[in-house]
């Protein structure tokens, strides 16, 4: 995608302190991404991997540790509160529970009538057209204004908060597991509803979900992160049918599969990553869940570097993964890649990390 970015993360780390005698935490550690104008890109990962303190750290509700974030060519990693309010026209938030995020004693009317008030937008004729113009847009009738948040379903209101990211026509919203809390039927309406208002307003997503099946659709791109750390990055449905990282296929394998037998030979062609243990220290964050560790994964923190024909180095099409292994994994895909003692290098040195696992006493 040749667009220019929206957003571009560069090397991002975020610390929590937990105390004087505790080390911090590390809940972001050095991650890049890029969003290109009209491009969604799905952060992806499993609870407590970082995706909200990403966001956070983006819309400047998280203090950022080191690196930069960059929105729409400014560099805004440390922006002062007015320089904020500023940008919160142009960078927009929908979050995961909206009726937490919509104030009960206000009516939908006067709650989307407040981006326009805080930016001086605000006029009588021109407010009321904006809001009626918007509610049609997500699918609300135009009396949904008089009425108030707890009149509505959860879906209802979850385009009413989507209604009021959009008044003042951002460049990009986070979507923070925006539909999470809906039933499926509704979350397909949602998602639905995200893709149309992002091909007629040119909008930009980072839409950030537990899930892979959830984000690829909508998804031009998509970012694994496991433990603050980015694990594979590339084109949607390049990482969903054929994911490299080990920790990618184990997020593929907790999504259930109907079918027994597929699931079966699923979990044999991709190895089980193992929920226990402590992650290596200087080392891969997954080694001590990951079928495929060899004796370097535990002591050699792995970079995110280019996919060997995963697309040209440094394109959106390029894929990434922060695997020792990534090239063998890779040139295995499709095919089964074992992890027991067999004739294959890749099983063997498995075998070796196996028993070096077994007698791994490394903590946290
Ligand atoms: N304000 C905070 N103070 C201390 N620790 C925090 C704070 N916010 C987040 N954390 C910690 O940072 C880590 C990442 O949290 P984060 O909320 O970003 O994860 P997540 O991937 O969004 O998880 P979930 O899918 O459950 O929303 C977690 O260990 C969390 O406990
Ligand atoms: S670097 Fe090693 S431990 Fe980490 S995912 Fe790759 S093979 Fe597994
Ligand atoms: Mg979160």
């Amino acid at each position: 995608m040749t667009q220019p970015l929206v957003l571009d993360i560069r090397d991002l780390t975020v610390e929590f302190r937990q105390g004087r005698r505790t080390p911090p935490l590390r809940a972001v550690d050095g991650v890049s991404l890029s969003i290109a104008a009209g491009e969604t890109v799905g952060l992806v990962g499993e609870s407590g991997s970082g995706k909200s303190t990403i966001g956070r750290a983006v819309l400047g509700l998280n203090a950022v540790h080191s690196g930069q974030v960059h929105f729409e060519g400014a560099d805004i990693t440390r922006a002062r509160p007015r320089v904020r309010r500023g940008l919160s026209a142009r960078l927009q938030v929908v979050f995961q529970d909206p009726y937490s995020s919509l104030n009960p004693a206000r009516t939908i009317g006067q709650t989307l009538a407040e981006p326009l008030l805080v930016h001086r937008k605000h006029d009588q004729r021109h407010t009321g057209a904006r809001i009626t113009q918007m509610l049609e847009r997500v699918g609300m009738p135009p009396d949904t204004a008089a009425r108030y948040p707890g009149q509505f379903s959860g879906g209802q209101r979850q385009r009413i908060a989507i209604a009021r990211a959009l008044m003042l026509e951002p460049s990009l919203v986070i979507c923070d597991e925006p539909v999470s809390a809906l039933d499926l039927s509704i979350q397909a309406q949602v998602m639905n509803l995200l893709a149309e208002l992002q091909s007629d307003l040119s909008l930009s997503y980072l839409f950030i979900a537990h899930d892979l099946p959830v984000v690829r659709h909508l998804s031009h791109r998509i970012v694994v992160l496991y433990r603050g750390q980015v694990m594979e990055s590339g084109p949607s449905q390049t990482v969903y049918a054929d994911p490299v990282h080990p920790y990618t296929r184990a997020l593929l394998e907790a999504v259930p599969e109907p079918d027994p037998r597929v699931q079966r030979a699923r979990t044999a062609a991709r190895g089980t990553a193992d929920s226990t243990g402590a992650p290596a220290v200087g080392g891969c964050v997954f080694a001590h869940r990951c079928p495929y560790a060899i004796d370097k994964c535990h002591s050699e923190r792995p970079l995110l570097r280019p996919v060997p024909g995963g697309g040209g180095s440094g394109s959106a099409a390029a894929r990434s993964a922060a695997c020792h292994r990534a090239a063998e994994l890779a040139a295995a895909e499709g095919a089964t890649v074992p992890t027991t003692p067999t004739v294959s290098s890749v099983s063997a040195v498995s075998r070796v990390s196996r028993v070096k696992e077994a007698t791994c006493s490394e903590s946290e």
